[in-house]
């Protein structure tokens, strides 16, 4: 009896640490096993995905986001490398996000990246695209009802809402004159103090969050239905994908792949099935469908 005790937690155990180490490749449980230890990463909902232009549906109650305390000072407090990404994690409770037909208040948690090979115009690595055009890299702000924790959050479809942006590399002359150079240089300057998995760096500028995104006009979206990116893949994302990308210089973008020790840390895309991708008010018909779409309200199919 004690025998057989001892097997059902040694089994255990070794399921649980087994589950809880992934990899996008080079181990064990990398991305085609995932579904193996983390069954969600196998539903119907998951994320990314394309976004097909002609096919979105616009509509009107997507209107501007209201972002609390964006424009804030000293509202990241650590820059770390998980062995997966590289998240700046905020401080508790300082940035939030509502409106953008949200239903509910969100808290910002933290806003990580995915990006590609170390030749980042030839091996992009933003997780979405859109019309199959995929960016080198993709900045995903991660928020959480703010009314919920994270175990809570995890089971229901709106638990959390992430905010992904495209980045684009610009040349250098060009992006010489632009100020987001300057606060993304300084950014992307901490990645070479956090090479390794568990390195971390305290931010000390005053960095804001809207300082990074410069250049995006935030009444820009497409809004859909999804899941978390990595395991255990919950299906309690409300996906915005902005339009326009935040564009940087070209040497920035290739710290990434460069400074960090590991590169190609996205998940490729999973199919629609029967969702339905949405555009926001601000974007005009032929960014967001054809008239005939824009007119009529979709029918969502029942379970
Ligand atoms: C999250 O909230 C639920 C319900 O309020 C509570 O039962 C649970 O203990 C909380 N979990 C954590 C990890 O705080
Ligand atoms: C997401 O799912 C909820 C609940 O099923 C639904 O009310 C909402 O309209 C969906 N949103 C989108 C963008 O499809």
């Amino acid at each position: 009896m004690m025998l057989l005790m001892t097997c059902v937690v040694a089994i255990l155990l070794s399921d649980f640490s087994i589950a809880k180490d992934w990899c996008y490749f080079g181990c064990e449980n990398s991305l085609p096993h995932w579904g193996k230890h983390y069954p969600k990463c196998n539903g119907r909902k998951q994320s990314p995905i394309n976004i097909d232009t002609q096919k979105v549906i616009k509509n009107q109650e997507l209107a501007s986001f209201e972002l609390i305390h964006f424009s804030l000072p000293h509202t990241m407090k650590m820059l770390k490398n998980n062995g997966h990404t590289v998240e700046c994690e905020l401080k508790a409770g300082a940035v939030g996000v509502r409106g953008g037909g949200l239903k509910h208040k969100y808290t910002v948690l933290q806003f990580h990246f995915h990006w590609g090979g170390k030749d980042l115009m030839h091996h992009p690595g933003s997780e979405h695209s859109l019309n199959g055009h995929r960016s080198p890299l993709e900045m995903h702000i991660v928020s959480r009802r703010s009314d919920l924790n994270d175990s809570t959050a995890a089971k229901v479809q709106d638990g959390f809402a992430v905010m992904g942006f495209f980045i684009e590399g610009d040349k250098k002359e060009k992006e010489k004159e632009k100020t987001t150079s300057k606060v993304w240089e300084s950014f992307t300057d901490y990645l070479q103090k956090i090479p390794r998995k568990g390195d971390k760096v305290r931010i000390m500028e005053p960095f804001s969050m809207h300082q990074l995104l410069k250049g995006v006009d935030l009444s820009k979206y497409y809004r859909y239905n999804g899941s978390l990116t990595t395991p255990p893949c919950d299906e309690a994302v409300v996906w915005t994908i902005f339009k326009d990308p935040i564009r940087i210089g070209r040497d920035l973008l290739l710290r990434f792949p460069t400074k960090i020790s590991f590169d190609n840390v996205f998940r490729p895309q999973h199919p629609l099935n029967n969702r339905v991708v949405y555009s926001s008010a601000a974007l005009t018909a032929g960014h967001a469908g054809t008239a005939e779409h824009v007119l009529q309200p979709p029918t969502i199919q029942g379970p």
